[in-house]
């Protein structure tokens, strides 16, 4: 292996601006909205259902064919091949059988010569539905049983005994609103049919290779038949990981039944009922304690509404149960999870895939213990914490890269929580209206898909004649800044400006058989793989200088000065042509698995975690118990991320996935009426952070340390864990509230903490008898 000289200027670690930056603000970066469009294009509206649960007795579609600019229209008889565009399972129909299961389900698909034309044709229809009373709330479906799958248990000793023997012991249940993605671009596709029955698609999905392997299916075609591209998505977060091929799977099927280009942008409030969001979530627990408020035995009830099918569910609850110890030994731990079926649209991933409400659950689990053993909830959740002997999880893992006591301390004290703690106390006893909270949270979240099979990647890397570099990997962009940081991975192997590289669109053209992008494994997985390609390359150059100047392979050494060979000093692009000239090859592809990992679906046991990503936040907040409403007055972070392969970018990750996480734990409140209707569904009704609700002050540091498992250049997994560093903001919130009354306990407060809930938490509060603070 030819080594490196060091010192030299590197392409990792450094903060480069994303790759499309100033291409995103000055309109240069290409969505496929903006791909022109070919004569002929056919524009795309479903024909959805009134109803979220009924029978379809009569369609008669005459009336939508009739309308002007209308081509053809097809439903479920046309689909030559499987009417399924579920990723796990085939019960997420592209149109409803019979029965309809969720309000706003598709029934057949108009195309038309314009996207108004489409949608005027799709009202239109005449249904006769015979309608059934639908099972909207994760409560009524726990009534009828209605479920998709067993409820799960992941246990590690006998929590009942723990439960029994404890010196004190509290009960309680907190509700977890779901959200919507609002990604800037909504769902779109465009296919385009291509010779000999074959289709190219361009998507605005995580996940090229299922949308291929779904069109495949539902046309009767093979993989080979079908390529799947993808530029860039305006955002994803999750919701385009398997809800993208619904528009791209009706794209394909008029491309393929008209032979012309169809193309479906999704109108947003069409966007917002008809494809998943965060699961809801509610979680009871009983928890037994010491006397310092160390927990001895717990059970834990997770449910959540699912919605109507499966999608990816199971793995979304699992996660949830993975989460629920967050950084804590639970010596004795019972988690049972309830996946209900319900009549909503079928809920998906959300940044975090579950993780977010199995944390939430024990970080207030902690503060109602702090509460019972009159404590600071920072001393409860310190002696908690996993450490020497108490490593263990629920899931029988060993958690052998414990940051977390020693991050939490670094931030307790940068942030000066204690002195602050006593500022808000003091604040609260001489403030009668405008009360106070603050709170410190840590985060550990574990990185790798937990169906072990997908932690897998592949890249192809070419490198030309002239010395530029092609970079193509599985990996898909939706702004979090992936290609950047492959590219730099890539530069960095060759030792040239991260300039030299030209990143291309993802397309299963070229990478087959990739997974998602997704589970934040990003960079993990696909950055290793084009390492390896690169290395590929590499190897072959240094043996070929090695030839033409008379040393041995590896002592070459690729520097940002150019390659040394023995006595000579040769630019890379001039080695690159003569490797051409030599017949030595440039291209290679680059392949990577996770190691080590491991898991049991059955038992819910091994090791479903390459390693953990931790962090700590502090938030101060601010209530006015009048109108219930907040503020988030300041927040300090420390946030881990191995050795960063990009600090701008890490940054950037860390801030946006705490302003989302808030936003979840806040404002962002999903409402669906008792008919199943979904009435948020629109930026009119539904409230993301803007950027008057970024706290004031927001200080973000990087945690100083490196990957213990060698990951690419010992860097950690970024996407998803910060979005649950705003735990502190609910649990400031939450002292807030209970400042406002106190001597009456731990506040009844349900996330997201809207205004209307906080002024009913204090409501309730107030009512409450007075109790004894400490046990
Ligand atoms: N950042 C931006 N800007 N846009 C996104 O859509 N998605 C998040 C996160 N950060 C997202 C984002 C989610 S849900 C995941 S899983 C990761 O990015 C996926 O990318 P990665 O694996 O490369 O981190
Ligand atoms: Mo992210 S929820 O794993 O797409």
């Amino acid at each position: 292996m030819a080594e490196r000289d060091p010192p030299r200027l590197r392409a990792v670690r450094q903060s480069l601006p994303h790759d499309s930056a100033e291409a995103h603000v000055a309109g240069g970066a290409v969505y496929v909205d903006d791909m022109p469009e070919p004569p002929g294009m056919l524009h795309l509206a479903f024909g959805q259902s009134a109803h979220a649960a009924a029978t379809i007795v009569a369609m008669d579609l005459s009336p939508v064919r009739a309308a002007p600019g209308v081509i053809a229209v097809f439903a479920r008889d046309d689909i030559p091949g499987t009417n399924s565009v579920g990723p796990v399972f085939d019960d997420d129909k592209l149109f409803a059988e019979d029965a309809v299961y969720c309000g706003g389900q598709a029934l057949f698909l108009v195309a038309a010569t314009s996207p108004t034309a489409a949608r005027r044709a799709a009202k239109l229809a005449r249904i006769d539905y015979e309608v059934a009373s639908p099972l909207v709330t994760i409560a009524a479906a726990r009534a009828a049983g209605s479920v998709l799958e067993d409820a799960q248990h992941m246990t590690r000793g006998d929590a009942d005994a723990a439960l029994d023997a404890a010196q004190y012991r509290i009960t309680g249940s907190l509700e977890i609103g779901g959200q919507d993605h609002f990604y800037l671009e909504g769902q779109i596709a465009i296919a385009t049919p291509g010779e000999g029955g074959t289709i190219h698609i361009l998507s605005s999905t995580q996940h090229p290779s299922e949308i291929q392997h779904i069109v495949a299916k539902l046309l009767k075609l093979t993989h080979a038949d079908v390529t799947v591209e993808v530029r860039r998505m305006g955002g994803a977060f999750g919701g385009k990981e398997s809800q993208a091929s619904l528009f791209a799977a009706a794209c394909a099927l008029v491309a393929a039944k008209t032979g012309r280009p169809a193309k479906f942008r999704v109108d947003r409030d069409d966007d917002m009922v008809m494809t998943g969001k965060r699961h809801d979530f509610t979680a009871d627990y009983d928890v037994g304690f010491d006397s310092n408020g160390r927990i001895e035995g717990i059970r834990l009830e997770l449910a959540s509404r699912c919605g109507a099918t499966d999608d990816l569910s199971r793995a979304i609850n699992d996660r949830a149960m993975f989460h629920a110890d967050n950084c804590y030994h639970l010596p004795a731990v019972a988690i049972v999870s309830h996946r209900l079926k319900t009549n909503t649209v079928s809920n998906t991933a959300f940044r975090g895939f579950g993780g977010p409400q199995g944390m939430l659950a024990i970080e207030r689990v902690i503060d109602a213990i702090a509460d019972a053993v009159g404590r600071d909830p920072l001393e409860v959740r310190r002696i908690n914490l996993y450490g020497p002997g108490r490593d263990v999880t629920p899931y029988h893992m060993q958690v052998t890269d414990n940051i977390a006591p020693e991050l939490i301390e670094a931030l307790a004290a940068s942030s000066r929580y204690a002195e602050r703690a006593a500022e808000v106390a003091a604040w609260n006893a001489s403030h009668r209206i405008i009360k106070k909270g603050i709170a410190l949270t840590p985060v550990k979240f574990g990185i790798s898909f937990t169906t072990t099979h997908l932690n897998q990647a592949g890249a192809l890397v070419l490198v030309y004649a002239d010395g530029s570099i092609q970079l193509n990997h599985g990996g898909t962009e939706m702004g979090q800044g992936l290609y950047i940081k492959v590219a730099q991975i890539v530069a960095d192997v060759f030792a040239v400006p991260v300039e030299c590289v030209r990143i291309t669109a993802t397309t299963t053209g070229k990478v087959p058989n990739t997974s998602a992008t997704a589970a934040s494994s990003g960079a993990d997985l696909n950055g290793i793989a084009a390492q390896r390609a690169a290395e590929t390359i590499r190897d072959r150059l240094a043996a070929l200088a090695g030839e033409l100047h008379g040393c041995a392979a590896d002592t070459v050494r690729f520097t940002s000065e150019g390659v040394r060979a023995g006595e000579a000093l040769v630019p890379f692009h001039d080695l690159c042509r003569q490797a051409h000239l030599a017949r030595v090859s440039l291209a290679s592809t680059g392949f990577y698995a996770t190691p080590d990992i491991a898991y049991d679906r059955k038992t819910h046991s091994g090791r479903p975690f390459y390693y953990f990503a931790y962090g700590a936040s502090v938030s101060e907040v601010a209530i006015d118990t009048l109108t219930g409403e907040h503020k988030v007055l300041a927040v300090d972070i420390l946030h881990d991320v191995g050795r960063s392969l990009n600090p701008a970018i890490d940054l950037g990750q860390i801030e946006g996935g705490f302003v989302q996480g808030m936003g979840w734990l806040t404002t962002e409140e999903l409402v669906f009426d008792d008919a199943g209707r979904l009435r948020t569904h629109a930026p009119s009704t539904y409230k993301i952070p803007t950027a008057s609700d970024r706290p004031a002050r927001m200080e973000i540091a990087l945690w100083d340390g490196r990957n213990v498992e060698p990951t690419v250049h010992r860097s950690k997994a970024v996407g998803e864990p910060p979005l649950m560093l705003p735990i502190s903001v609910f649990s400031a919130l939450t002292r807030a509230v209970a400042a406002a009354a106190p001597g009456k306990g731990l506040p009844a407060l349900d996330a997201p903490a809207t205004p209307e809930r906080i002024l009913r938490a204090i409501g309730e509060l107030r009512a409450r008898a007075p109790t004894s603070a400490a046990l």
